[in-house]
Parts: C-alpha cells; structure tokens; sequence
C-alpha cells in the first residue's frame, strides 16, 4: 500500500484532489491511498521531514505553501524553477524534488478547450502563485502580452518583470476598453460572498474582445466571472478542467501512467451527476 497526500492550510479539507486521485487510484488498480494533510505554516519543515521520514510515495502542495515549501526541498525541476512555485512533491529515496504540473495543467486545458494563446493578449486577475504560474505558461505560449491586475502593484510587477507583459492595478481597469483576448481569473475569488467589490468590478469589465474566460476556482454555487462570461457571450471554463489535467501530469510522475483526462474528471463530478466534459 502506497500513501500520497495533498498539504495544505486548513482549506485541505475543502480540496477535491483526495476524492478525485483515491477514485483514480482505485479504478488504476493501484494499492494506494491519498490523503489531506493540514499544515501550520511554522511546522512545514517538519511536514516535509515527515514525507521523507514516513516513505510518502509522493504529495501535492497548494496554497500558501507553493512558494515557501521551496526551501525545504533537495531539487527542482527547470519549469518549477523558472516558475518559483511547485505543486508536486517526487519522492526517490530521502530526496524531494519540486515540479510545477498546475502550468501544464492551465496549458492543456487551454488546448482542450481549442484556445489558441500564441498572437493573442491575456489579462491575468491576481498576484499569487497561480497567477504567477497563469502569467508564465501564457507568455511561453508567445501570448503577443500578457497584462498581471492585482490589489498589489507591486507583486503584479514582480510577475511581469520576470515573465515580461504589463502589471496594473486593478482599478485601472474601470471603464476602459481591454484588449484581452483571453482572461484568467487567478485570485481566489469568485463568489459574491468571497467578495462583493470584486465582483463589482468584474460586472463593469470591457471585455468586448475577449474570447475565452478561464476562472480557476471552482465548485462556487454562485459565480460572477461565469455570470460576466454567459452575459457577454463568452465561452466560459472553471477550474476543474486544469485541476484533472494537472492531477493527471502529477500522476504519471508519481507512477509513469498517463491517464485520460476524463478518468480525472469522472471522478471529480458529484455521484449522480454528468462529469465536466472536455471540450470537443
Ligand atoms: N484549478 C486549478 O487547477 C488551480 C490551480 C492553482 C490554483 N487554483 C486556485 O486559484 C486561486 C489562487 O491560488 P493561489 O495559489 O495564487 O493563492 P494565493 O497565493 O493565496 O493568491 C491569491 C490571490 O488572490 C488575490 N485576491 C484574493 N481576494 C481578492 C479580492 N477580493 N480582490 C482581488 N484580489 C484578491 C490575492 O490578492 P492580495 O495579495 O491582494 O490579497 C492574491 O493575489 C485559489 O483559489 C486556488 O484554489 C486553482
């Protein structure tokens, strides 16, 4: 019996990816279990210790660990490192090593939803880990720019000094008509009650040339980027789709296997209800 875990804050308990990798585990016919672990940001040294210490055949990391669990670990790979955050834990032996699967995942949900990014301007919504990841995969996706809008000028430019494009402040964006072709909402933000003023501004967005909208939350009853997206006739996509594209890159570095993408999303749909289909 193999264990793989997912640490995180106390949100673990609210993360799909226990769910989703035991129901592919299982139907694998792997002799494995995946499990949350919540963390106190001063014990994350001793978290990692533990995987080493307990044989953890392999773990994810999400927020807020993506960043600084870095420090802690024996080696990176080039995209993990390029990037500044991991979200996947290999284990061989005593040694970790840290990947980055989340910017492949937003890649090949890119590509499953037939959304050409090369030539194209993106506006990324958010300064953390995910939009530093969103920012990155974009501009190595030759977006012809990619705009970083944040409450935090300064960690906006962070991203865009590293990866190239243009930080703004989010309240520049009122009333100006934005050339984003493609907009990635990468805040952690995404219902009314998460947060009223930035649903307020989304609803007086401009986003008459945009094409596709990529929210990657997910599982929120009330969604206002979705709203903003039915109301302007954009296509629309969630979260789940790179979450099992990027569960599915994590896998088959724990096992070789590369699992279709819809296994993952099978297993992500509440019981009784159709899976999230991937786009034809
Ligand atoms: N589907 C997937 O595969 C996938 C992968 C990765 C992440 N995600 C999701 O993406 C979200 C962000 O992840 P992360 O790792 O980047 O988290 P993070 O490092 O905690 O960053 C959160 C970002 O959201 C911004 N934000 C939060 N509330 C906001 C508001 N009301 N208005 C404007 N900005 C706001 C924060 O801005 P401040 O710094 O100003 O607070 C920060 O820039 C999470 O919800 C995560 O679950 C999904």
């Amino acid at each position: 019996m193999k264990v793989y875990c997912i640490l995180s804050d106390q949100r673990v308990y609210q993360s799909r990816s226990p769910a989703m990798f035991s129901a592919v585990l299982r139907r694998q016919g792997i002799h494995a279990v995946y499990v949350p672990f919540a963390v106190e940001p001063a014990d994350l040294g001793c978290a990692l210790e533990g995987l080493r210490a307990l044989h953890i055949a392999g773990a994810n990391v999400t927020a807020p660990f993506k960043e600084a669990v870095i420090a802690h670990l024996d080696d990176l790979s080039e995209g993990a490192r390029v990037i500044g955050a991991i979200n996947t834990l290999v284990r061989d032996g005593r040694r970790l090593k840290g990947y980055n699967t989340n910017a492949i995942g937003i890649m090949d949900a890119l590509g499953a939803a037939g959304c050409e990014v090369e030539g194209r301007t993106a506006l990324v919504f958010g300064t953390g880990g995910a939009a530093r990841t969103a920012a990155f995969i974009l501009t190595w996706l030759r977006a012809r720019e990619v705009w970083v809008a944040g409450r935090r000028l300064d960690r906006a430019r962070e991203i865009t000094e590293r990866f190239g494009g243009r930080g703004v402040p989010l309240e520049m964006l009122r009333n100006v008509r934005l050339p984003a072709e493609i907009v990635v909402n990468a805040t952690s933000a995404s219902s009314p009650e998460e947060s009223a003023e930035l649903c307020n501004l989304v609803q007086g967005l401009d986003l008459g040339a945009c094409r596709l909208l990529l929210d990657l939350n997910y599982g929120r009853r009330r969604n206002f980027w979705r709203d903003k997206a039915e109301a302007e006739g954009i296509p629309f996509l969630d979260g789940l789709l790179p979450l099992a594209f990027q569960a599915r890159r994590s896998l088959h570095l724990w096992t070789g296997l590369l699992v279709p993408p819809e296994e993952f999303l099978e297993a992500l749909a509440p019981p009784g209800a159709c899976p999230p289909a991937v786009p034809a």
